[in-house]
């Protein structure tokens, strides 16, 4: 620090100080490069946790390392180049055409390098591409802006998916398997990317393109939405959540949990009947009858340019929420999932907002209550969505995104407790 400080107050060229200025750059470059290395990098693609991501990770590094020497050999002799012959005034240099042994070499040994590297790379490719040995189909559909997940009955990794499980933000997989992700797009291309897990692909609407998954581990694997698709491309965020294989049936079991009403005259009662007059246009929740006792079905169709919304079955079943970009747990529980080790992340990521939890206690200790608050409060201040209600008449009546419903704060006790309830 204190050397530092003493650069920046003397900065007039004087012989010495110029001296310093390399040093000063080099250690400049050394910290940006240093930087990288931060140990709590989640997005991290030199710490590969699945066999693709390995397999990524075999063919980059010697190509890398490869390159660098080449890199390092080129720039020195540049330099050298550089300084050796600066012009001085001397006499021009005896003038040659042509070195034939010199230019077959320098065709040759790039060829080899070139070669050498195209065949473990056409390796990779073929592997990466691979679908025979899939144990699980989810289907995968970005949206602006966030991605929806779609499991469809049967089996997967073992685990006897009995009813179609939509889900968003949180792509729940069990580990150990080689999961197929059937990606596509509703409205613009997005990019789904999970950096430790595999390379990125990109959804495009009106086609289908694969992707393989598989983390080696259970654990919490984050990424984002890679390709620019609009105003909030940045806040569009996801995450592979391995478990291992008990954990995930009980995951699948507690998606498919028949929806339970609030006891009548309870907070989380009122807040049910907010949620169907405010929310179940566009929100899905499986299982909620309307008064009338019919099932009430979700029309995003009707009310969004997207014609979709996520689903919030079982919304505290997850740990963030609003394009995975907003947290539903506390920053300290998170922490705490993030670095779980393996053996204990499925116990703890089952618990959702109810993890340290005591038995018996009515409040969960780590729902980020905070941010759910402010998202319902005013959606669109959170996150921007073009849901500008003036604008409703150039997209007949139908909202870009989430508006501000302008609830009372009354409403918003109510439908906290109520979708609280739901886990
Ligand atoms: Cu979706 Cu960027």
């Amino acid at each position: 620090m204190h050397r530092s400080g003493d650069n920046v107050s003397s900065l007039s060229a004087t012989p010495q100080n110029r001296r310093r200025w390399p040093i000063a750059a080099l250690v400049v470059g050394v910290g940006v490069v240093l930087g990288g290395c931060a140990k709590n990098a989640p997005q991290d693609t030199f710490r590969p946790a699945g066999s693709n991501s390995q397999r990524i990770d075999n063919l980059a590094r010697p190509v890398f390392y490869i390159a660098g020497i080449v890199g390092v050999i080129v720039l020195s002799v540049i330099t050298y180049c550089v300084i050796k012959f600066k012009d001085r005034g001397q006499d021009i240099p005896e003038q040659t055409h042509g070195n034939p042994k010199l230019e077959i070499a320098l065709t040759i040994l790039p060829a080899i390098i070139l070669a050498a590297i195209a065949v473990p790379t056409v390796v990779t490719v073929f592997a990466l591409d691979k679908k025979s040995d899939s144990q699980c189909v989810i289907n995968v559909t970005g949206q602006q802006w966030w991605w929806e997940y779609d499991y469809t009955a049967g089996n997967c990794g073992g685990v006897e998916i009995t009813a179609p499980i939509v889900t968003a933000g949180e792509l729940v997989i069990p580990a150990h398997t080689n999961v197929l992700l059937r990606i596509t797009s509703r409205d613009v291309i997005h990019s789904f990317w999970i950096p430790r897990l595999n390379g990125k692909r990109d959804a495009v609407p009106g086609r289908l393109s694969t992707l393989r998954m598989e983390a080696s581990q259970p654990g919490i694997y984050t990424g984002q939405c890679t390709e620019f698709c609009g105003l909030s491309h940045a806040r569009m965020r996801q995450a592979a959540v391995a478990l291992d294989t008990n954990d995930f049936k009980t995951w699948v079991d507690n998606q498919l949990q028949a929806y339970k009403a609030p006891d009548p005259g309870s907070l989380a009662a009122t807040g049910e009947a907010t949620f169907l007059a405010q929310c179940s246009k566009c929100h899905q929740i499986n299982g909620i009858l309307k008064p009338d006792g019919t099932p009430s079905l979700a029309e995003p169709d009707l009310y969004e340019v997207s014609g979709a919304a996520p689903n919030l079955t079982n919304l505290m079943t997850r740990t963030a929420f609003a394009g995975w970009t907003f947290d539903l747990i506390s920053d300290k529980c998170r922490n705490e999932l993030w670095n779980a080790k393996p053996a204990d992340f499925g116990a703890l990521y089952l618990q959702g907002v109810w993890m340290d939890t005591p038995a018996g206690a009515t409040t969960p200790v780590c729902f980020n209550e905070a941010n759910l608050r402010s998202w319902l409060r005013n959606a669109p201040a959170m996150k921007p969505m073009f849901s500008d209600p003036t604008q409703l008449a150039s997209t007949g009546g139908r909202y870009r995104g989430m508006p501000n419903l302008n609830l009372s704060e009354a409403q918003i006790d109510q439908l906290v407790a109520f979708l609280l309830e739901r886990k």
